[in-house]
């Protein structure tokens, strides 16, 4: 578990899943290239050397005479190269595959990159300048100083927030990257102890570590560092003598891909390998991951239908629901597109966002029966552990996105503390719910809209 007095570093956890970024590097249809084309000339002029010393060797190349024994060497030649070629390519698809960062990050098209790279002519805050020019690349240590002021606070901001108010602010200081918890995006009625928050600000922490992994970086963190600064949430140190961390590295190209659905699905099986990796990104931050059994699931749906029901007539929750779901959103709350449709059957396993009448209308539709349901716990509740939750729950996101799989979150009932306390007795085990998780195997969710990076950065 992790306490404010601790110092942590994202490099202790084994490799077991991915290559290790630097043997990435001479990977490519550039080395395929020139690799192939090395060896062929290799080849070419071995043919050569060895066919003016033998005459038999040389009978051997003279495949068509009528064009002299040339002809002969240049089909061996094309022969090798293409040989080696294949090889290649199988050798780069699989590079293509590992180091593929997906879509982009949502946002980048907008955005104005930290300000100690101020705006020039078409320069490196100009993100479509970034890719052509700097295309983040799990290599190594060696990048332009700059990518970390543009890569890693776009992978923090795309991290999961109640409501998307994104309660977080990032401050950059060469390499140490101080990470805010935003009380100006505060939600004073549904969460007004600010859990939900520092949840929020912990995935986004875990985030901005994947992103520094991704540029070959290691990363140190300390939550909640300065008792006489409790809005700081966390202070990441990132260096390059230290290499990164190949599990972080490798969930990069999840960071977009991650998006809450809310949608219905067919209920089916979640492998063994992928509830195994589940269940072990939760312990790796320091949280612990319960899956609940049929009798459970149904017992916390319970909770979840005494929590709708005390929510009837909080006026305060409705207004503030109001405010940050429903319609076209630009840069934070919920679009109505991202609700999912209704459910025809209550309590459903998704929890209803609707705040407004017309969202309330949408088409119904009918939901898994056994919902796949898993609470993530930790076995204190410090503000240092509810950021500990939050960066547990992004890393547990990003494993289940690489599983093909897909979150959504029914907490209402643990925004009330005894049903909180009730929901955590349900997994058969002491501590402290953060989060109550449906999967389901999904995919293509759009995604929803963020701030811009000017927006985070600095003091304001
Ligand atoms: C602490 C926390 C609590 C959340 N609670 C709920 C919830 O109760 N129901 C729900 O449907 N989504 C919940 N969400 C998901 C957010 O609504 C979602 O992350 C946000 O709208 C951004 O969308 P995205 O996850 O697709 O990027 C929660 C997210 C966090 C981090």
């Amino acid at each position: 578990m992790s306490t404010s007095d601790e110092l942590h570093t994202t490099g202790r956890t084994s490799v077991t899943e991915t290559t290790e970024p630097g043997a990435a590097t001479t990977e490519g249809p550039a080395a395929a290239a020139v690799l192939g084309a090395g060896v062929g000339a290799l080849a070419l002029g071995l043919a050569t050397t060895v066919s003016e010393a033998s005459t038999t060797v040389s009978g051997w190349f003279d495949l068509y005479s009528r064009v002299g024994p040339l002809s002969g060497k240049t089909i061996f030649a094309v022969a090798v190269w293409l040989i080696v070629r294949r090889r290649r390519t199988a050798l780069h698809r699989g590079w293509s595959v590992l180091a593929d960062p997906g879509p982009p990050l949502v946002g980048v098209a907008q955005v104005q990159v930290a300000a100690e790279h101020p705006a020039g002519a078409g320069d490196h805050t100009d993100p479509q300048h970034q890719a052509e020019h700097h295309p983040a690349h799990p290599d190594s240590g060696h990048h332009p100083d700059h990518l970390l002021g543009f890569t890693v606070p776009h992978a923090a901001v795309a991290a999961p927030s109640m409501h998307n108010t994104q309660p977080w602010r990032f401050k950059m200081h060469g390499n140490l990257i101080e990470v805010f918890v935003d009380t100006s995006r505060a939600l004073p009625a549904e969460d007004p102890d600010g859990r939900n928050m520092r949840i929020a600000a912990g995935a986004a922490v875990f985030n901005l570590r994947v992103a520094a992994a991704h540029l070959g970086l290691h990363t140190w963190y300390d939550l909640t560092p300065d008792p006489d600064v409790p809005d700081l949430a966390a202070r990441v140190v990132v260096e390059t003598s230290a290499g990164a961390d190949t599990e972080l590295w490798s969930l990069y190209r999840e960071i977009p891909r991650r998006h809450t659905n809310r949608g219905p699905a067919a209920a089916a099986e979640i492998s063994v390998p992928a509830r195994t990796a589940l269940l072990r990104a939760a312990v790796t931050e320091g949280a612990e991951l319960t899956w609940l059994d049929d009798r459970h699931a149904e017992a916390v749906l319970d909770l979840v239908r005494e929590a709708d029901l005390r929510g009837v007539g909080e006026w305060s929750k409705t207004a503030e629901r109001r405010h940050w779901i429903g319609g076209t959103r630009v840069d934070d709350g919920i679009p109505s597109m991202a609700l999912g449709p209704r459910s025809a059957n209550y309590p459903g396993p998704v929890r209803d966002m609707a705040a407004v009448p017309w969202d309330r209308q949408r088409p119904a539709a009918r939901f898994e029966e056994h919902p796949v349901l898993l609470a993530l716990c930790t076995e204190t509740d410090t503000p240092a552990d509810q950021i500990t939750a939050g960066m547990a729950l992004e890393r547990v996101l990003l494993t289940g996105t690489r599983h093909g799989l897909a979150a959504s979150f029914l907490n209402q009932p643990l925004e009330y503390d005894d049903l909180r306390a009730r929901v955590q007795r349900e997994t058969g085990k002491p501590g402290y719910a953060h989060m109550l998780i449906r999967l389901v195997h999904a995919r293509n969710q759009p995604p929803t809209p963020r701030r811009t990076i000017a927006d985070v950065l600095g003091d304001t």
